[in-house]
C-alpha cells in the first residue's frame, strides 16, 4: 500500500514529519517475538530517532536504550528507560557526560580506547563508584555497506583494535574503579548481506575464548545493530528481517550458559514509520532538465546529500501520467538533490510530496542551515 496522508493533515504547514505509531508497535511486536525466544535483549540505538512518542512505544515494548551522548543518555531517562537498561557507547565521551552517566548509574559504558579507560577509572574513583564496562573491539569485519557507515573495519576510528586488546586486557588489573562486564562490537549499519553477522559471530567466539584464557569471565555480550530496511520498495516489506537477523547470530554465536547478548538496533525499529511530507513550490523547466523544487531539503533529511541515500517519493496530490523530475529542495547547495530523474505525476505548484523511510536519521540530523526553522512533527495511529 502507498502510503497515504489524513484527510485532515492536508491543510497541515508543510514541511512536516509524520510517524506512524501503529506500523511502530506492529514493527516493535515482530522484533521482540523474533528476539524472546532467543533470549536476546534488545536496545534501541536513540540516535535513529529521539522524539520522546516514539521512545515510549519503544519503552513500552521493554527495550533497552543505547545512547552515544550525554544528551541521550538524558532523553532516555527523561523517557521512562530504567538506569540498569541504558548503556553509553561513543568514541569521544566528555569527562561531563561520564560523570553524569556515572551519577545515572547506568548499565555499562562501551569503551573504545585504553586512554578513555583510565579517565573512566578515575571519574568513577571520584565518585566512588565502579563503573561496569564491556570493550568495543573493532573486529575487523566489511560490513559491506556505504563506507560512511561502515565501523567495523581497521581504518575506522571506531573501538579498541585487535592489535591491541591484549595491552588493554592486560592493563585492566590497574584499574579499580572498573568492571569488566562485556565484549562490544558494531560493524556499520543498513546492512542488507546478513551473512556479515556470522562473520562478526566467529570473531568474537574466538575473541571470548581468548578473554576466558586471560581469567575473564563476560557476563555479556553486545552484537551491536547495522540491521537495513528496504528504502527501495518501502511496501515491499514493512516490517524488517528480524526473523534472519536473529537466527544468523543464534546459529553462529556460542553463549556461555546464562549468559545475556544485547543488540543495539536503531534503523530497523523506526525508519519505515517516518514519513517526511513537503509541498512543490514550483515545477522548473531548464534547458535540459525539469525541476520539482520541494519545501523541504537538505535541512531536514540530509540523508540523499549526505550519502547519496534512495528515498521513495510519492506524489500525493496527482495521478496525471508520469514525467521525469529533479526533487530539488530550496537550500543554496547543489547537493540539495532528493533523487534526479524521478518518474513522478505530472506535477504543479502546490502539490504534496512524500518522501518515505525517512523515521531513522532524518528528523534527528536537521540543521539549521539557511536559518531554516526546526519542522514539526505529527504522530498518527498506535
Ligand atoms: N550501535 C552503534 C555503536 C552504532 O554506531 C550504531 C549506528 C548503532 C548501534 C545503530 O545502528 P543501526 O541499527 O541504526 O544501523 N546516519 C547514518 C547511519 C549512522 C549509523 C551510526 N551508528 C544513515 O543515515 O544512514
Amino acid at each position: 500500500m502507498p502510503f497515504t496522508l489524513a484527510p485532515e493533515l492536508h491543510a497541515q504547514p508543510t514541511p512536516f514529519y509524520h510517524y506512524d505509531l501503529g506500523l511502530l508497535d506492529a514493527t516493535l511486536t515482530a522484533l521482540q517475538q523474533a528476539a524472546r525466544p532467543r533470549n536476546f535483549q534488545v536496545h534501541y540505538a536513540l540516535k535513529a530517532n529521539v522524539n520522546l512518542p516514539v521512545l515510549a512505544r519503544i519503552k513500552a515494548h521493554g527495550l533497552g536504550a543505547d545512547c552515544v551522548s550525554g544528551g541521550e543518555v538524558q532523553r532516555a531517562l527523561e523517557a521512562g528507560f530504567a538506569p540498569e537498561h541504558v548503556v553509553f557507547a561513543g568514541v569521544g565521551k566528555s569527562d561531563a557526560e561520564i560523570r553524569l552517566a556515572l551519577a545515572a548509574d547506568i548499565w555499562c559504558f562501551n569503551a573504545e580506547s585504553a586512554e578513555e579507560l583510565a579517565v573512566l577509572n578515575e571519574l568513577a574513583g571520584a565518585q566512588d563508584r565502579t563503573a561496569r564496562v564491556a570493550l568495543r573491539v573493532n573486529p575487523n569485519v566489511d560490513a559491506h555497506t556505504h563506507a560512511y557507515i561502515t565501523t567495523g573495519l581497521e581504518a575506522n576510528k571506531f573501538g579498541i583494535s585487535l592489535a591491541d586488546l591484549p595491552a588493554v586486557v592486560a592493563q585492566f588489573g590497574s584499574w579499580p574503579h572498573l568492571e569488566l562486564v562485556g565484549l562490544h562490537a558494531h560493524i556499520g549499519s543498513q546492512i542488507t548481506d546478513l551473512t556479515v553477522f556470522a562473520e562478526l559471530s566467529q570473531r568474537l567466539n574466538e575473541l571470548q575464548t581468548w578473554l576466558e584464557s586471560q581469567g575473564h569471565q563476560l557476563p555479556h555480550l553486545n552484537v551491536g545493530g547495522g540491521l537495513g530496511i528496504n528504502y527501495e520498495q518501502p511496501d515491499g516489506q514493512l516490517i524488517p528481517d528480524f526473523e534472519g537477523y536473529f537466527s544468523m547470530f543464534d546459529r553462529h554465536l556460542v553463549r556461555r550458559p546464562g549468559q545475556q547478548v544485547h543488540v543495539e538496533l536503531g534503523r530497523a525499529v523506526v525508519a519505515q514509520c517516518g514519513t517526511l511530507l513537503s509541498r512543490v513550490l514550483y515545477v522548473k523547466q531548464s534547458q535540459s532538465t525539469r525541476f520539482a523544487i520541494l519545501d523541504a531539503g537538505m535541512t531536514e533529511l540530509m540523508r540523499p546529500a549526505l550519502y547519496g541515500s534512495y528515498h521513495h517519493i510519492q506524489n500525493l496530490s496527482s495521478t496525471a501520467p508520469e514525467l521525469l523530475y529533479d526533487v530539488v529542495g530550496p537550500i543554496c547547495e547543489s547537493s540539495d538533490t532528493f533523487r534526479k530523474a524521478v518518474a513522478l505525476p505530472e506535477t504543479r505548484r502546490g502539490d504534496l510530496v512524500a518522501i518515505r523511510s525517512a523515521g531513522a536519521y532524518g528528523e534527528v540530523m536537521s540543521s539549521g542551515y539557511n536559518l531554516r526553522e526546526k519542522v514539526a512533527a505529527v504522530y498518527v495511529g498506535g
